[in-house]
């Protein structure tokens, strides 16, 4: 996720002279600074930015705490933003006392730029203040602000939905091959559906049990499958589903 922050950054108008990085190997340092064209340098460098992105995994994180606990860098103004899943901005507060701090959970398709990027913002942050974060966070997508407290049900709906989609996605496919079409057309046709099912919805402002209506016909093929769905309690399963990631990121935390 830290490279496609970077790579979307660079690729919608920041400069590489604007932007340095560290990383932990020789040869990831000389991989982003060959691809990238930007600066690779130390930790303590990086935090003395104006804009500090947090970006390790979380794990690795008290790591970077004992590095710059007694550096100086911790005491620069500025704001600090973390991508990190699990760390709370107070913890965040304490490393860069002097910084605000912006905690932000991205999902994967923010390497396309298709991203939902859940923001929770610093309250003592100014509106100029939010929307700079907010400009920078989307070149990975679309940016929604809302309460710290309400990070780990983000984690469980968007941060792992692209799993959830993609396993139906898998299943679809599967599915046309069933009936008798070829693996390509298959997935031509369920990509297109979904994405346009999605527009559709979003587009026309339609309530989805509304759409799915107009699609079933009396005694139609849409109404049979419906059956099938409402039987195996696909709605129940998939609110259990989002349920259980949930409570398993309380429990991480
Ligand atoms: N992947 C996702 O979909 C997703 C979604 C939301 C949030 N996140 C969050 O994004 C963060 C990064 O995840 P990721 O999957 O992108 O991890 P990653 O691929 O391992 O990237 C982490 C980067 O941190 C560097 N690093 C490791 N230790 C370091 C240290 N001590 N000092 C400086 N740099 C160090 C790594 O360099 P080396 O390779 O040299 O070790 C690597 O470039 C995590 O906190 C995760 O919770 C990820």
């Amino acid at each position: 996720m830290a490279e496609a922050m970077l790579s979307r950054l660079l690729a919608n108008g920041y400069g590489a002279n604007q932007v340095i990085v560290s990383a932990r190997s020789p040869e990831r340092q000389a991989y982003l600074h060959s691809t990238y064209g930007v600066t690779v340098a130390s930790n303590s460098d990086v935090a003395a930015a104006h804009t500090v992105i947090l970006a390790v995994k979380p794990q690795v994180f008290s790591e970077i705490e004992s590095e710059l606990a007694d550096s100086s860098v911790v005491q620069h103004p500025g704001t600090v933003l973390s991508i990190m899943a699990g760390i709370p901005s107070a913890r965040l507060r304490r490393l860069f006392p002097q910084r605000l701090t912006f905690r932000a959970m991205p999902n994967t398709p923010a390497q396309v730029g298709a991203g939902v990027i859940a923001l929770a913002t610093d309250s003592a942050a100014t509106e100029a203040e939010v929307v700079a974060v907010k400009e920078l966070l989307s070149v990975l997508g679309e940016v929604v602000v809302l309460r710290e407290n309400q990070m780990d049900a983000v984690t469980a709906l968007s941060g792992s939905g692209p799993a959830f989609i993609a396993l139906i996605v898998e299943a679809l496919c599967d599915a046309g091959v069933a009936v008798g079409l070829s693996r390509s057309l298959t997935q031509t046709l369920v990509y297109g559906t979904i994405a346009g099912t999605v527009k559709l919805l979003d587009e026309r402002e339609i309530h989805p049990a509304q759409l799915k209506d107009a699609v079933t016909s009396p005694a139609g093929t849409t109404i049979a499958g419906i059956e099938v769905l409402e039987t195996a309690g696909v709605r129940g399963t998939l609110i259990q589903t989002v349920k259980a990631a949930y409570q398993r990121a309380q429990a991480l935390n």
